[in-house]
């Protein structure tokens, strides 16, 4: 049976990595907000794929809730292939979890460094970083056609000493997070990650496409008289941001002036 790879993407950096593993192993590429009402998914092959941009150094939410829906994972090869502007955080340990407390074994798992899509890297050189992720995601596929664990020593023992680090500063999103939101640190972070689209809002430059709308992976955006309602059970992924043809929103998440998108994916891509 055809291998299988699931993935979310905002801004069409995990969508390019996944979608080039899926030609380079043949496999069936599924997005995960697809599966959103879903209460069970059942793995069918030997061999699966995660693959996910790091958000707050962790899972996204809906990439967390998709791995708590999974089911029959044992005896299979699976890898999961984060990619981050930064660096990898605790996600792959929360996946790891995840999947024993389902049955399985995270197999291999590797990390991809991208270019960042939520705010400007003065020292980041888009071109080398895209350029380096490719020469990666050829060593990755070798790795994933052979059934082969992860990266060599020196990246599981960096990861191993970030680890703690990571652990330390996950708190600090969410304090800051409730912060920018002006909400109550009580909440939960899965709480205030979906609130945060009470920051967001439109400007004069707004011509009511509706494209925000379209590309939203979870549906949280409703146009309303031409004008987008965002729903509150936001992703954070920053697609409708990002994509808006006339850079028309405004938001606390993302860097004002910065924006983003993969250069080989198209907003087509991204409308499902
Ligand atoms: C809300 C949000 C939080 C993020 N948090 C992190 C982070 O903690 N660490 C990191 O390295 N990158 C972080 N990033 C950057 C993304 O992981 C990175 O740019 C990724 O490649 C985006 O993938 P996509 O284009 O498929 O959406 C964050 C991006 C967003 C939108
Ligand atoms: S994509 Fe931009 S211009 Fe189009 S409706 Fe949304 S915010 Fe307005
Ligand atoms: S509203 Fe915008 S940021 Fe939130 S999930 Fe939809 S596209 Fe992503």
């Amino acid at each position: 049976m055809k291998p299988e790879i699931y993935y979310f993407s905002g801004t069409g950096n995990t969508l390019f990595l996944a979608r080039t593993i899926a030609q380079k192993i043949n496999a069936h590429l599924i997005p995960i907000n697809t599966l959103l009402d879903k209460k069970r998914i059942e793995l069918s092959p030997d061999v699966v794929g995660i693959i996910y941009p790091v958000y707050y150094m962790d899972l996204p939410v809906i990439v967390k809730q998709f791995a708590q829906k999974l089911d029959n994972l044992e005896d299979k090869y699976i890898f999961a292939v984060a990619n981050y502007g930064g660096g990898i955080g605790i996600s792959i340990v929360t996946l790891k979890e995840l999947l024993k407390s389902r049955g399985g074994t995270l197999s291999a798992w590797f990390g991809l460094h991208m270019p960042q899509n939520a705010f400007y890297k003065a020292f980041e050189n888009k071109k080398k970083v895209l350029e380096n992720s490719r020469n990666k995601l050829e060593k990755v596929c070798k790795r994933v056609s052979q059934k082969k664990h992860g990266w060599r020593l020196s990246d599981y023992i960096l990861y191993l000493l970030l680890l703690p680090i990571s652990k330390l500063f996950s708190p600090l999103f969410e304090t800051q997070l409730a912060d920018s939101l002006d909400a109550s640190p009580d909440l939960s972070m899965e709480e205030l990650i979906y609130r945060a689209d009470y920051t967001f809002q439109t400007n004069e430059k707004c011509t009511g496409c509706g494209i925000c709308a379209k590309v939203c992976p979870v549906d949280n955006i409703e146009m309303k008289h031409n004008v987008p309602v965002w729903l509150h059970h936001c992703e954070n992924c920053l697609a409708c941001y990002n994509w808006c043809p006339n850079k028309a929103i405004e938001n606390e998440i993302a860097q004002k002036g910065y924006y983003y998108h993969h250069p080989e994916i198209k907003v087509s891509d991204m409308i499902l």
